[in-house]
């Protein structure tokens, strides 16, 4: 099955005046799916965003969103799309609610969609508490929950869960699975690996503005597991690490046969250690 293209990139480079963001950047995202563009801070990943979503003209190349040229994008994509970035389009004097029905006016939202929308990212209890209170996560939460409230066909999240505490990165997380399970595309951007592989159905690894690396999280992972590995945990406490030899497979049978075994795992790399072999640099830097 083909699935439709949402969004594609065919070549798009931008250079800011004394420096290049991006370099030949081709990808798409189908419908139904997460991409993540990864990669350590400075790469191009917001640069990306801001041109696809037409904040920002790229130097070259070309990109379209829903069949779009980028550079003719007009007000009406926003009835498509939805886009987090930062807590812009939030006014903090006014409660929770207020924030999102002004938005539903606008989008022909009806109120019951601004109920299900609060309670879904978990602040219907805090729907009269003024915006300007809400701690960082809940904020966070908000702004979601403003960009998904007309049901947009792609969602836009530029690090959806920098700087948050790791509960309410995981309540997130399950957030957007959920918002895939309904129908939505999401585009994300992220320098955290491990919420590239736990939710992304493919990855772009960015490095100095080029795309290095693309594909699924495990299939990137398992096309660098080049020396095999099994880490076993003895009965015994002890922990060995094997290298796929004919001899360590007979030796690893052995102790299986004598029931010595308590776990044994494959050893291939994350995401963080082929963006290393690939860099030479590390996500978090
Ligand atoms: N308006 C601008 N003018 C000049 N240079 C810019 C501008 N915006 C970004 N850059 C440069 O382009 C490069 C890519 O920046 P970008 O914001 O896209 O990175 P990023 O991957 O989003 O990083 P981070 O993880 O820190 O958010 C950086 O080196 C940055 O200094
Ligand atoms: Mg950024």
């Amino acid at each position: 099955m083909t699935q439709k293209v949402l969004l594609k990139l065919s070549h798009i480079s931008k250079r800011y005046k004394t420096e290049t963001a991006l370099k030949d950047i081709s990808m798409a995202l189908h419908e139904g799916e997460i991409l993540g563009f990864l990669g350590p801070s400075g790469a191009g990943k917001t640069t990306a965003i801001k041109i696809i979503t037409g904040q920002l003209r790229q130097t070259t190349g070309e990109a379209k969103l829903l069949d779009t040229d980028s550079a003719n994008i007009d007000a009406s994509i926003y009835e498509k799309i939805g886009v987090v970035a930062d807590n812009s389009g939030i006014y903090e004097k006014i409660p929770v609610w207020q924030n999102l029905s002004i938005f539903a006016k606008i989008w022909n939202v009806p109120k019951e969609r601004i109920t299900e929308v609060l309670q879904q990212v978990g602040l219907y209890e805090y729907r009269k508490k003024y915006a300007g209170k809400l701690s960082k996560g809940q904020m966070q939460r908000l702004v979601l929950a403003r960009a998904v409230l007309h049901k947009p066909r792609i969602l836009f999240l530029d690090e959806p869960t920098s700087g948050l505490d790791p509960a309410t990165a995981v309540s997130i997380h399950r957030m957007l699975l959920d918002l895939k399970k309904d129908g939505m595309s999401i585009f994300l951007t992220t320098h955290n690996m491990e919420e590239a592989e736990k939710l992304c159905d493919n990855v772009a690894l960015l490095f100095h503005g080029e795309i290095v690396e693309y594909g699924p999280p495990q299939e990137i992972c398992l096309k660098y597991n080049r020396n095999k590995q099994y880490s076993v945990r003895l009965e015994n406490q002890e922990q060995i690490t094997f290298a796929q030899t004919s001899e360590n497979i007979t030796k690893i049978a052995e102790l299986m046969q004598e029931n010595r075994i308590q776990s044994i795992h494959s050893c291939e790399p994350t995401l963080e250690d082929v963006f290393l072999q690939v860099t030479g640099t590390s996500l978090q830097s």
